[in-house]
């Protein structure tokens, strides 16, 4: 089995993140418009906690002097060098094919009893379906697809 509980939902408000300890692995939840993701708290380049750095979003342009800012709250930029990856797949932004930092597949879920409790301990007697948990799978990475 390797799905894990990782925080309840409420935990991690829109816009927030949460960095949690999932068999050594450091490994940082984002939620994003409630929805929730998770990639791995290191750095490809040289090993930063990747997690902790600025959210943001991207700038972009069709020609010059003409700019949009998109994707807010989709980005998070390398706090030592920045480098930047988007959050939702771990692709970089400057080189998508071949750097990326790990991605992993997140659910939110009520009937957790069968999962690892770690980090986080799950009630084991839920009553509402308002009790729910955010799960993480290491098994599976959501590039893997
Ligand atoms: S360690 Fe992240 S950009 Fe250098």
């Amino acid at each position: 089995m390797s799905k894990h509980i990782v925080a309840k939902v409420y935990d991690i408000p829109v816009g927030k993140r949460k960095i949690v300890e999932v068999n050594g692995r450091s490994i940082g939840i984002f939620n994003i418009n409630g929805q929730f993701f998770a990639i791995r708290n290191r750095c490809p380049h040289e090993g930063a906690e990747l997690c902790t750095g600025t959210v943001t979003g991207l700038r972009q342009s069709n020609t010059p002097g003409d700019y949009q800012w998109d994707r807010e709250g989709e980005i998070v930029r390398c706090p030592w060098h920045g480098w930047e990856f988007d959050i939702k797949t771990g692709q970089s932004w400057f080189d998508p094919t071949r750097v990326r930092v790990r991605p992993y597949s997140v659910t939110v879920e009520s009937d957790v009893a069968e999962y690892q409790p770690g980090p986080f301990k799950a009630e084991t007697y839920l009553t509402t379906v308002e009790e729910q948990y955010i799960v993480i799978d290491l098994s599976f990475s959501s590039l893997s697809s």
